[in-house]
């Protein structure tokens, strides 16, 4: 039942839920003037188990006052942040000064709307699938943080949307759930598989089995909560050990489940300074579209908080390995390596 919650501690801060089972909102909160109870008191709602408080997975920040810096100086508090130097090849810069700050807007390099046949608005079709934030890498994330720079006029999209993969693993049919458990499958992730999934033709050279993939367990412990979640999204190219069909039927199977209406949340950006945090161990999220594109700014900043739960690495060898495209040295890679950028 939407409300609000720690009524029963004034000295904290409010929560309106946005969603029965994974989603909440504050309001006003100055983040990067946060005390450490208050910083405690977000970490709780998100993240640590209390007989009256849902641990939510994604927690929405209306006015926040943060700036580039705040925005990254405050996501540093989460742990170590991920950065954007393996996607900037050739000498390229991002167009802010921080390199922890991911760009999911749709601006070119001279502040202008993306067209919407450019290589990064191809490669950026991906983001409209249900996804998990570097699920394709050896080590994988906890947090993300998006926070709204610059947003178009409102009623023309863009909503940000989340899936709760939790509750689906929860409510899963028996048969599926029981084979779950019993196989323990081993999910590949590929960055190049989702893009391709995006936009097949502009991709159409790129073959995601020739480069590298991770892998990290469909059916996880998300240890603050103690639920089981299933590490699934568009990342993941297939599961190993079943045939590409049953794999593709899994997988299918799974990611239908988990985003069948009851399991999903909604979140419209409402003013800049907005921003988003998630835990991607526990939800999927994806980009929602709108009469937006192509025509208006929609500039959005995320910062990438590198997981350090006992199974961040999944089944990948522990190096700072990312699957920065400069490496590879294909005509369809050096496509894509244009395309990020
Ligand atoms: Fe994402």
């Amino acid at each position: 039942m939407p409300g609000f919650l720690n009524r029963e501690s004034p000295s904290q801060i409010e929560a309106k839920e946005l969603h029965p089972t994974f989603g909440a909102e504050i309001s006003d909160v100055q983040l990067a003037e946060l005390s450490d109870e208050g910083f405690q008191n977000i970490l709780d709602l998100m993240a640590k188990a209390s007989s009256s408080f849902v641990q939510y997975g994604f927690l929405v920040c209306r006015n926040t006052g943060l700036t580039d810096a705040t925005h990254v100086d405050f996501s540093r508090r989460f742990g170590d942040l991920d950065d954007i130097r393996p996607y900037m090849t050739g000498g390229r810069k991002p167009r802010y000064d921080y390199y922890e700050l991911f760009d999911a807007g749709n601006v070119d390099e001279h502040g202008s709307v993306l067209a919407l046949d450019s290589p990064r608005s191809h490669y950026g079709k991906g983001n409209g699938f249900f996804h998990v934030d570097s699920s394709f890498n050896p080590r994988r994330a906890s947090y993300s943080l998006l926070r709204a720079a610059k947003l178009p006029p409102p009623n023309t999209g863009g909503n940000t949307q989340f899936a709760d993969s939790r509750t689906a693993f929860d409510t899963l049919p028996d048969e599926l759930k029981q084979r779950l458990l019993a196989k323990d499958y081993v999910g590949a992730h590929s960055l190049h598989s989702s893009r391709k999934r995006g936009s097949p033709d502009f991709f159409a050279d790129l073959r995601p089995e020739d480069y590298p993939m991770h892998r990290h367990r469909i059916c996880q412990t998300h240890e603050p909560s103690g639920r089981t979640n299933l590490y699934i999204g568009a990342h993941l190219h297939h599961i190993e050990g079943l045939s590409d069909l049953e794999s593709w039927q899994t997988i299918w199977s799974l990611m239908g489940w988990a985003t069948r209406p009851e399991n999903i949340a909604s979140v419209e950006w409402k003013s800049e300074g907005d921003l988003i945090i998630w835990d991607n161990t526990a939800v999927m999220h994806r980009a929602g579209g709108g009469a937006f594109e192509g025509k208006y700014v929609r500039d959005l900043r995320r910062t990438t908080v590198h997981d350090a739960s006992p199974t961040a690495w999944g089944l990948n060898e522990k190096k700072d390995t990312r699957p920065g495209f400069n490496s590879f040295e294909t005509p369809a890679s050096k496509k894509l390596q244009a395309a990020m950028t």
